[in-house]
């Protein structure tokens, strides 16, 4: 079993532009940059913009909010590469564009005897 979700057809997403998607409890970008599409983290690190209402120029979108720019192949930032939103894998098949997205893997609980109630 293909753990791929089809989030729409080849035509649906304009060249140059991005959608937003639910997939798996997250909210995934996805863009179109030359007739190949790539996904990443749709919210913005900064202060949670959408990055798929984002310009998008030779594979680089910048965020609508306050113009971070964000690689949409790798989801690096481009003014700093440690620091980079999730990517994740695209494929179209049979005329639709598909994404893998993991679920988001949450921290453990916090120890419930760390901090006793007084
Ligand atoms: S919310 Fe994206 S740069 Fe500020």
């Amino acid at each position: 079993m293909s753990d791929f979700v089809t989030v729409a057809k080849v035509g649906e997403i304009a060249e140059g532009t991005g959608t937003a998607f639910a997939v798996n409890g997250r909210m995934v970008a996805v863009f179109n940059d030359g007739g190949t599409f790539f996904a990443i983290d749709d919210f913005c690190p900064h202060m949670g913009a959408s990055l798929a209402g984002g310009y998008l120029e030779e594979g680089i979108v910048t965020c609508p909010w306050h113009a971070w720019r964000f690689c949409v192949q790798d989801g690096k930032w481009c003014d700093n590469p440690k620091v980079k939103v999730d990517n994740f894998e695209v494929r179209v098949h049979e005329n639709e564009i598909q994404v893998r997205v993991p679920p988001r893997v949450l921290p453990p609980a916090p120890d419930a005897q760390a901090y006793p109630v007084p």
